[in-house]
């Protein structure tokens, strides 16, 4: 997909920050460093665009950017980093889920699993949790160049298998490091928008 302008728009704490202009919205959840910041800055061609970091749980807004003046893409805290007390899992939770409920519907998410880590019981969770929100969920395999190519069919599987998606809905393997998959991932989100 050729992206012609992607800007940053806000990083929204609350509720009535949410963009409210009818936009369809594209929302990247995953685990804190499973590689959200750096999937998007590599779809959208931006290097510096959403912020990455080595330290986990960067990312404690809901980060939003306007793509082609067409829709949002929405880069949401990760989950279960490792120092968060309950107060911090807490907001994150209420954060999540009125972002959620006010996107929605209208907006599909993008759910990020570590593909060499594959699906944790966190990743399970908010498999469930996104799915009782009846949202269009297409899961992306990350950080795929960790895995030998002949290793990857299996690995997809297993994740297909520990998330319980449907048959034949394997995770896409992507990596922000050498580009594989943005194509397969674009054509997706771009069939929901
Ligand atoms: P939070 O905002 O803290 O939740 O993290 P995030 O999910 O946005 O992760 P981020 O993009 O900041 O990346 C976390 C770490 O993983 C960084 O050290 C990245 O360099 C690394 N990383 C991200 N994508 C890839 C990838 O495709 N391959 C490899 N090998 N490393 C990656
Ligand atoms: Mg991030």
């Amino acid at each position: 997909m050729k992206i012609s302008s992607a800007e940053f728009v806000l990083s929204a704490h609350a509720e009535d920050q949410f963009p409210r202009d009818g936009r369809p919205q594209v929302a990247f959840v995953g685990r804190s460093n499973v590689g959200k910041s750096s999937l998007m800055n590599k779809l959208l061609n931006r290097k510096g665009l959403a912020r990455t970091s080595s330290t986990p749980g960067r990312t404690r807004s809901v980060n939003l950017f306007l793509i082609d003046g067409r829709f949002y893409f929405a880069d949401l805290p990760g989950y279960g980093f490792a120092k968060a007390g309950h107060d911090e899992r807490q907001r994150w939770a209420d954060l999540v889920e009125s972002y959620l409920a006010h996107a929605l519907p209208g907006a599909q998410v993008v759910l990020l699993v570590d593909a060499y880590v594959g699906a944790t019981p966190l990743d399970v969770q908010a498999y469930e949790y996104l799915m009782s929100f009846n949202a269009p969920v297409t899961v992306a395999a990350t950080k795929a160049d960790k895995i030998a190519r002949g290793k990857r069919a299996k690995a997809m599987t297993e994740i297909r298998r520990t998330l319980a998606l449907p048959e034949g809905a394997d995770p896409i393997p992507v990596s922000a490091k050498t580009g594989e998959g943005m194509g397969q991932l674009w054509k997706t989100i771009s069939a929901g928008l």
